[in-house]
């Protein structure tokens, strides 16, 4: 089973590598990555340890490049693409749009065309191949207070960033269409855990409170997120490429719902517990209501059923203890974070 990922050194790319690694003993994987601020080798030290070379390549590649693409699917006879690459970061999306169009929807479709043009060579058995896109809750828009996202919930894009991943999923979509090629979408909401780059919500504040650094919250900081653990979107991922259907899409998620300024003060309640106050105050006096993100969508909430019901998967982490191991993870790793504060991780 040779399975090309994309976008392997970045957060949730890295632990499904280590994952699927681990849960599928018959699974190669070739990881494509261009290595942008968001990628880190160091994310896959371990993997390297254990299974490299047999098991496990690593290619700096950008999955824009025709030329670097067409030559993996020559050398290896790939049956999953996985693609996570993407640039990610809603806020980036907002100052620099340009790179989000290049790399989440010309990228995408340099894949598929790669793709295409391998696997449906008469030669190849198509029934085994599967074209996994993994794309987001934020492509359906924003919510009120009730109501869930569904697989057939129109898309109604806000930023650059879901506005090109949603591109990406039509595109994904498509193919199938159009071709018949086995393309399946995943859209899950948002993930946390570790390895994740410390400018999203959940790392910048943990490592921030950690420091005693300043907590900037946008708005009102009632924003609602419907969270993830980011070993349950890997189980998923696999779920739905073991026993997912080509042309289906499957939204991931775990119910569990929190206002933004109810994460950070779990957090800073936390680290105030188990590290002692700063100074004497309490970190919850760190936090700093900041200018809204333009834009901004107001609540996702995921509806999952689909993928428990059809694929039998289950998440298994609670926030409550997914956010504390979490947490832990950065306490112990604080060199990892040092090294993107200084730049080193870049040398690596
Ligand atoms: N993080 C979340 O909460 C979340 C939620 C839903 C969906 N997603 C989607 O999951 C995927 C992975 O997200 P993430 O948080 O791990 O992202 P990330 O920003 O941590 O990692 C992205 C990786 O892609 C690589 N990359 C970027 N452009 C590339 C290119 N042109 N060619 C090759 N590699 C390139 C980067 O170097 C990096 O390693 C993305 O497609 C994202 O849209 C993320």
């Amino acid at each position: 089973m040779e399975i090309l990922v994309t976008g392997g050194c970045g957060f949730i790319g890295s632990n499904f590598i280590g994952f699927i690694l681990k849960n599928r003993e018959d699974a190669r994987v070739i990881n494509i990555d261009k290595l942008t601020y968001a990628g880190n080798l160091a994310n896959l030290f371990d993997v390297v340890r254990e299974y490299a070379p047999s098991r496990y390549r690593f290619i700096r590649g950008d999955i824009c490049d025709k030329g670097t693409v067409q030559n993996i699917f020559r050398e290896f006879d790939i049956d999953w693409v996985v693609n996570f690459a993407a640039e990610s970061h809603v806020d980036r999306s907002i100052d620099e749009p340009a790179e989000f169009l290049q790399t989440n929807v010309f990228g995408t479709f340099c894949l598929l065309e790669a793709a295409r043009e391998f696997w449906l060579d008469p030669s190849s058995d198509l029934t085994k191949k599967r074209f996994l896109h993994i794309s987001s809750d934020e492509v359906y828009g924003s919510l009120n207070d009730t109501g869930y996202f569904t697989e057939t919930t129109p898309y109604n894009p806000s930023s650059p960033y879901s506005a090109s991943k949603a591109a990406s999923d039509h595109l994904v979509y498509a193919y199938y269409r159009t071709y018949s090629m086995p393309t399946i979408i995943t859209n899950s909401s948002n993930n946390y855990g570790p390895y994740q780059f410390p400018e999203k919500l959940i790392p910048l504040m943990i490592n921030n409170a950690i420091k005693g650094k300043r907590l900037p919250v946008y708005g009102d900081g009632k924003n609602v997120r419907d969270w993830l653990y980011v070993v349950d979107n890997c189980s998923a991922i696999l779920v739905v490429l073991e026993r997912g259907l080509p042309g289906q899409k499957y939204n991931i998620g775990a119910n569990y719902e929190k206002q933004n300024i109810d994460i950070v003060t779990m957090i800073c309640d936390h680290l105030d517990k188990r590290l002692g106050l700063i100074e004497g105050k309490p970190r919850r006096e760190l936090i700093e209501y900041v200018p809204d993100r333009l834009g901004h969508d107001r609540r996702y909430a995921i509806d999952a059923s689909k993928v428990k019901n059809e694929l039998h998967w289950q998440p298994s982490v609670t926030f409550e203890k997914g956010i504390v191991e979490t947490m832990e993870w950065y306490l112990e790793n604080m060199d990892w974070v040092e090294d993107i504060e200084t730049g080193r991780y870049r040398e690596h």
